[in-house]
This record gives C-alpha cells, structure tokens and sequence, in this order.
C-alpha cells in the first residue's frame, strides 16, 4: 500500500478546507495556522482547551515514549495493524485517523505494516492529539502521516472522509467521529480487558478489583461489529521502566503512596496485557 499524510485539514472555525500559504494553513475566511518547526499543526481553538495545557503532559509523554520503544506493547499494535488490513482491504483511497495519537506508537508501527502489504491502494494518514507534547514527539517520528493538536470533540477533517478510526487507550466522543465518517465506515477502541497489567495492580492494590474490562458504548450512530481479546505478557526490565508504565495508567492518580513504594522497590515485573478490540460501524443517518 501507498503511504501518504492526509491530505486535507478543516478550519475548526468555521469548516472550511485549509490550504498551505508559506508555513501556514490558511482557510477561505482567512483563519491562519502556523505550522510548527517538527511539522505539526496546531488547531485545537482557544474554546476546546479546558486547561491551558490539555491531555497528556510532557513528561506523561516522554515515559510512554520510553516505554513502547521497548516492544512491550507491539503485540497490541501487531494486533491494531493485522484488524486495519482487514477492514481496509477492499478500498483503493482510504483515509485513516488516529484519534488521540499519543505520540505516534501506534500510527508508526501501522504504517511499516501497510507499506508492507502488497497491494496498490493508497492510504492516507492523520493522527490529533489534544496535547501539544504528544503531537511535537509523533511529528519527530519518520512518518508519512499529518500531525494535529486537535479534539476528538470534532476532529478537524472534512465530513465523511475518515474510513477507519482509530482510538487506542483514548477518549472516544461518537458526535466527533460521526460528523466525519461517512456510513459504513469503522471505529477501532482498544480498551484495557479485565486482566490487563494485573500483576501490577496487585502490587499497588491492598486488594485487586477484578475490572469488567472495556467501558460500555452507548452511540445511536455506532453499531458494534466485532470484538475480540489479545492476551500476551510483557517484561519490564528496570524500575525506570516499571515507572514509565505506570505513568502510562490511571493507576499513577488512583495509587496510594504506599502502593508506589512498593512498586518501585521492584527490579523487574512480568505483565499481563490484555486488550479487547472492538470494531464499530458508522450506520446511515
Ligand atoms: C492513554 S493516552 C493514549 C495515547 C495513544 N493512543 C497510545 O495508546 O499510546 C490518551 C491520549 O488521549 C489524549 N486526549 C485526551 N483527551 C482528548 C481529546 N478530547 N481529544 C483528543 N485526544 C485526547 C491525551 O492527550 C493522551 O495522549
Ligand atoms: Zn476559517
């Protein structure tokens, strides 16, 4: 498959499309967006920022960097990528959005997959990030892919143009990804399953709360075509990384001191990860 950034960005304005002018995205009414030194785009409108640095921190970013660069999760992505292949194989010019990139793991690995693929189709690729520290590190990875500081809360493409979607450990909003898929196109949520990093839950649990796994979906535009579950484990190699990880979770707020304490006096730490993959289907209006 072709490998090719998305190709047209939407004013979060107004709508309109955005053309390059110099280093700027320019749309018809004159809204301008400077593209930064790394190449992204910012264009998360003053109004969408709850706080004045959104989603993740720049040191939340810098461990989840640190950690995936160790392989530990490329079972989930091997498993992200083979999916995609598959809900895509039967279309010529697919564009895919990485909902809540992060910085760029996933994206990354899914375009040395597609490359891979034989076939002559051409896949367009955008990843958004409501954090500007997440996006700065994805646009620094060699990909073929557009980076944008975005919301999920309405993604700045133009409507009915992203085939697949992607939300991986992230924060669907069905009104966002809905205005800009056309019906018949899909929604990929990775969610952690009921044993995902168990053993690390038991170390910093007094008493590990069996989780019901993936978070239920309520969505009238949505139906849910797929679902399955990759178990593997992984081995963290050093507290350093042991730390990463766990920055990586909710459990980094919901840890009491103790419970850190005693994680970090560990040297290394086997993990399960188990991950439930669930495939939507974008219905007629
Ligand atoms: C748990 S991380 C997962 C990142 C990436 N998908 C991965 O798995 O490595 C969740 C990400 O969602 C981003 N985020 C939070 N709210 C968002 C929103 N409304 N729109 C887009 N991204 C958002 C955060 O900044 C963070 O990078
Ligand atoms: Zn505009």
């Amino acid at each position: 498959m072709h490998v090719r950034p998305s190709n047209i960005l939407t004013c979060p304005h107004d709508g309109m499309s955005l053309a390059p002018r110099g280093d700027s995205l320019v749309c018809a009414s004159g809204h301008s967006f400077d593209r930064a030194r790394e190449g992204y785009v910012n264009l998360l409108p003053v109004q969408d920022k709850a706080s004045l640095d959104p989603g993740d921190t720049k040191q939340m970013v810098a461990a989840r960097r640190h950690f995936l660069e160790t392989g530990a999760y490329a079972p989930i992505a091997d498993a992200v990528s083979a999916l995609t292949i598959a809900l895509i194989s039967k279309t010529t010019d697919v564009t895919i959005l990485d909902a809540g990139c992060g910085e760029g793991y996933y994206l990354q690995a899914l375009a040395i997959a597609l490359s891979a693929h034989a076939s002559p189709a051409t896949v367009r690729l955008a990843g958004i990030d409501i954090s500007k520290w997440a996006v700065r590190a994805a646009a620094k990875r060699n990909v073929a892919a557009t980076w944008v500081v975005a919301s999920n809360r309405r993604p700045p493409l133009p409507d009915a143009s992203a085939d697949l979607i992607l939300c991986l450990f992230g924060f669907p909003i069905w009104s966002g990804f809905a205005a800009i898929q056309p019906p018949g196109g899909h929604v990929l949520l990775v969610d952690p399953g009921p044993n995902h990093l168990l053993e690390l839950r038991a170390i910093i649990y007094p008493e590990v709360r069996v989780s019901n796994g993936a978070p239920t979906v309520a969505t009238d535009a949505y139906t849910l075509v797929s679902e399955s579950r990759h178990l593997s484990v992984a081995h963290v190699a050093s507290p350093a990384l042991i730390a990463d990880l766990l920055s990586m979770t909710p459990h980094a707020h919901r840890a009491s001191l103790a419970g850190r304490s005693a994680l970090v006096a560990r040297t290394h730490l086997e993990v399960t990860i188990d991950v439930t993959l669930r495939v939507f289907r974008r219905l007629e209006n």
